[in-house]
């Protein structure tokens, strides 16, 4: 089989590749990798060290926007596993064009060469935040996109775009939303990471307003194997939820952070809450479970420890991004 990942240099998308050349997930071996991603801030070649030269991988640099570097690409894939985003909630707040422009029109752009190439399936990777806030209960896949931020409300008309050309021209599409991913490789401007390594740093960590937003996390190599069980076994035209099932505020996340990293509540820094910051989300996963099988491998405190401990071990990988980190002013 040969995929096109799109956006693979990345947290997520790289997690999928390293574990597809693996080995790891059941596309494993034989399947032929080609990842297209324009390395931008967040984007890492050093994501893919592990399986550079691997004779199944080939990386291209490019945009998901260009016509045609990704006709080029696209000609002779059996299927797309598309991660490429700008992923970031703040900086969608700070400027929401590259959201446009990537996170729809991009996705526009590959459908349309999906559709001329007639790829055998194009596997959309989305969020919960499409859904916007639920103060309680879960959402299922039938609830209606309502999305907050600009970020979430790109997203929301990425899967849209997505979902309309199979009903329109019959395309093999799956859509999967999926919660807050934490583990290895993270880039460090999201909350574990950032907070994880300022902690290393003796640095302090700023927390959102009360710290009373609810966050679902699932460890990234569980995300990347529900990814894979709906390339594989889902159903065309659907949306399947991936999530985690271990809900914490912000606050109750910062005290496990802390206590991993041995520090205390002074190191805390309350902020000014984001603009618009959605109180909680929450993703049911029967229709994961029930049609495809699929739960949650690893355990929140397992993979939290493992992921400090990864952060710890791998200061070359993230010191040299801190600066890239920081938002733009
Ligand atoms: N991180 C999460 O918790 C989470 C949760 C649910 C869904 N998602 C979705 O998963 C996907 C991957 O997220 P992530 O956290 O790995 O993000 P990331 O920011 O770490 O990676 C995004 C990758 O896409 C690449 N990219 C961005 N714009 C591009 C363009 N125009 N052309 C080609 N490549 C481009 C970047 O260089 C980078 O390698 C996104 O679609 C995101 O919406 C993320």
């Amino acid at each position: 089989m040969r995929i096109l990942v799109t956006g693979g240099a990345g947290f997520i998308g790289s997690q999928f590749v390293r574990a597809t050349l693996h080995g790891d997930l059941p596309s494993g071996p034989g399947t032929r990798v080609t990842v297209l991603d324009n390395l931008t801030y967040s984007g890492n070649e050093a994501n893919l060290a592990d399986v550079a030269g691997h004779p199944d991988l080939v990386f291209v640099h490019g945009d998901i926007r260009d016509r045609s570097v990704v006709d080029e690409v696209m000609a002779g894939q059996d299927a797309v596993v598309h991660f490429a985003a700008e992923s970031h909630v703040d900086r969608s707040i700070l400027d929401a064009t590259p959201f446009v422009t990537t996170n729809v029109l991009g996705t526009q752009v590959l459908l349309d060469a999906a559709l001329r190439h007639r790829v055998g399936r194009f596997a959309h990777v989305s969020t919960d935040e499409v859904y916007g806030s639920v103060d309680e209960g879960s959402w299922t896949e039938s609830s209606p996109p309502a999305p907050n931020s600009p970020y979430a409300a790109s997203k929301a008309s990425s899967d849209l775009m997505v979902l309309a050309c199979h009903r329109t021209h019959g395309m093999d599409v799956t859509v999967t939303r999926c919660s807050n991913n934490y583990g290895p490789y993270h880039f460090p401007e999201k909350m574990i990471p950032l907070f994880v390594t300022n902690l290393l740093d003796g640095r302090k960590v700023p927390l959102y307003g009360d710290g009373r937003n609810v966050r679902d996390w699932l460890h990234v190599a569980d995300h990347c194997r529900g990814i894979d069980l709906v390339l594989h076994r889902g159903r065309a035209g659907e949306v399947y939820h991936i999530g985690g099932g271990t809900e914490l505020s912000n606050r109750e996340l910062t005290g496990r952070l802390l206590a991993a990293c041995g520090a205390d509540w002074d190191r805390v820094e309350h902020v000014e809450d984001r603009k618009g910051h959605d109180l909680r989300y929450s993703l049911g996963i029967d229709k994961i479970r029930e049609e495809l099988g699929y739960q949650p491998l690893v355990g929140f405190d397992e993979g939290l420890a493992a992921t400090v401990a990864w952060y710890r071990d791998n200061r070359g990988w993230w010191e040299p991004l801190k600066a890239k980190a920081e938002l733009p002013r």
